[in-house]
């Protein structure tokens, strides 16, 4: 495992946070809900719509004042480092999204095609979250460090401080 860095310069831990509060969150309440009930899959499909562009816009913000900084920095230093270059590469957060589109008008839907659905948008939860996980802990593990060893030190505070502001989370 790699050390923690200062808190001032650590720019994932509290996102990563939010994201798993998030993940936890919505991994419960599939768990809980009931997909005959018509009303109580409304509730969850716009709960989950709105979870959905939080975890879209943790990618976005990381994309752009991270991995692309990092990716420049990486370029300068003529060093290659495949990891960094398509980090956000995979596409289960659209699958999730895909699935729930399909979920329109499932207040109309019969019961055997809610049960159908529920079961569908589990899987596709649940396969997100087996990789966002291990996803974000490389993100701490591996590209924290590298943020380190290529970026001083209070270029970092300002990024934490960026990355904190575009997440509202301060
Ligand atoms: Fe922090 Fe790329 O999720």
């Amino acid at each position: 495992m790699a050390p923690r860095v200062p808190d001032e310069i650590d720019v994932f831990t509290a996102p990563h946070s939010r994201m798993k509060e998030l993940v936890n969150i919505y991994t419960q309440k599939m768990q809980c809900v009931d997909f005959r009930d018509g009303p109580e899959v409304v509730s969850l499909l716009r709960g989950l719509d709105s979870t959905l562009r939080e975890f879209k816009s943790h990618e976005s913000i990381e994309n752009i004042f991270i991995m692309d900084q990092l990716k420049n920095r990486l370029k300068q230093r003529q060093i290659t480092n495949t990891a960094v270059c398509d980090c956000h590469g995979d596409n289960r957060l659209a699958d999730v999204v895909q699935v729930l589109k399909t979920g329109i008008g499932v207040r109309q839907s019969s019961i055997g095609e809610r049960l159908r659905f529920g079961l569908r948008l589990q899987r596709a939860f649940d396969d997100f979250v087996s990789n966002f996980i291990p996803h974000m802990e490389e993100e701490e593990q591996v590209f924290q460090p590298l943020l380190v060893e290529h970026f001083e030190y209070e270029e970092l505070k300002i990024l934490k401080e960026v990355v904190l502001k575009e997440h509202e989370l301060v």
